[in-house]
């Protein structure tokens, strides 16, 4: 299934755009557009992935993980529980990242560590995406965003019930492209793998569970800077959403007295009941 849906997207042109700006300057006319990568990509991926590799900041090391060898690119596409999608601009590769699907516990742990998920007691499947990265030159031209929502649609036709990413803790520029895309923050952590710290996104993708916004039972406002809080926060069963989230519970339940913070993470409790509580 995964396999045919993927190949049926083979030459497909998933996303065509314009991009606003490159090394922070506005620019016109410059159209970008994505779609599956191939075998033949391999060459392609490798030279972006040595770019990306050879820039990162140290709060990006986590995850990005470093392949010395085309190989890798070469064999992955051959993966059929996955599809690595690009980004291109004038035919140079700009951006990629992956949507793999897990149809086990085992596969999905590989992924997202510490998590479990109800989806394969319902021989149901999880998407996990990772491997997020974009050109510096390009960045802040939502490409990321773009590529989290094809992704996020991707796995709803395959009929995933959730969708997961794990992200750097200190990787602030990468949790707005999930936040964007309506996911939570539902858990911070090590990743044994590379102990690295790591916050865990996560997303209900069965219709039923789709754009709907719960009005929460309390409030809690966290900087994505104070760690500390937002642990303390998880620990008490909240969920982290973008603050952007908060104008339109606002608009609902009419508190906007509430509208004085410039932090950008609010967290919510999962939870539904009657009584509004500020934490
Ligand atoms: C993380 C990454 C993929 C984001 O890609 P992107 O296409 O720039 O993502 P978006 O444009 O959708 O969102 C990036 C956010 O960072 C902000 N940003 C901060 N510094 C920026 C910079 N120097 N340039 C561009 N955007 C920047 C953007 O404004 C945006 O936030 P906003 O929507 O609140 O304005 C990219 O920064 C990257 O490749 N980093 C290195 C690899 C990595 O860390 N991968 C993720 C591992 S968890």
């Amino acid at each position: 299934m995964t396999h045919s849906f993927f190949n049926s997207l083979a030459n497909r042109l998933l996303f065509q755009g314009y991009l606003s700006k490159k090394d922070g300057h506005e620019i016109k006319e410059a159209s970008f557009h994505v779609r599956l990568l191939k075998k033949e990509d391999a060459l392609k991926m490798f030279a972006l992935s040595q770019k990306i590799y050879s820039s990162l900041k140290p709060e990006e090391k986590t995850f990005i993980h470093k392949h010395e060898d085309i190989s890798y690119y070469k064999n992955i596409t051959d993966d059929r529980s996955m599809a690595y999608m690009g980004v291109f601009h004038k035919g140079t590769l700009i951006g990629m990242s992956y949507i793999k699907i897990c149809a086990d516990l085992q596969t999905f742990s590989n992924e997202i560590p510490n998590q479990t998920s109800q989806a394969f007691d319902d021989n149901s499947f999880v998407a996990t995406f990772g491997g997020d990265c974009v050109l510096p030159a390009y960045r802040g031209n939502k490409l990321n965003q773009i590529m989290v929502r094809i992704r996020k649609e991707l796995a709803q036709k395959i009929g995933c019930q959730e969708a997961y990413a794990i992200i750097d803790r200190n990787n602030i520029n990468n949790l707005t492209p999930y936040f964007a895309n309506h996911f939570s923050l539902i858990s911070s952590g090590i990743d044994p793998t590379d102990n690295g710290p790591i916050y865990t996104m996560q997303i209900g993708l069965k219709r039923s569970n789709t754009g709907r916004i719960r009005t929460p039972s309390q409030f809690a406002f966290a900087s994505v800077k104070d760690k500390e809080r937002i642990d303390n926060l998880l620990a008490q069963n909240f969920q982290g959403v973008r603050y952007d989230t908060l104008y339109q519970i606002m608009e609902f339940i009419r508190k906007p007295t509430l509208i004085y913070t410039q932090k950008r993470v609010l967290v919510t409790h999962p939870q539904q009941r009657k009584d509004l509580q500020y934490v």
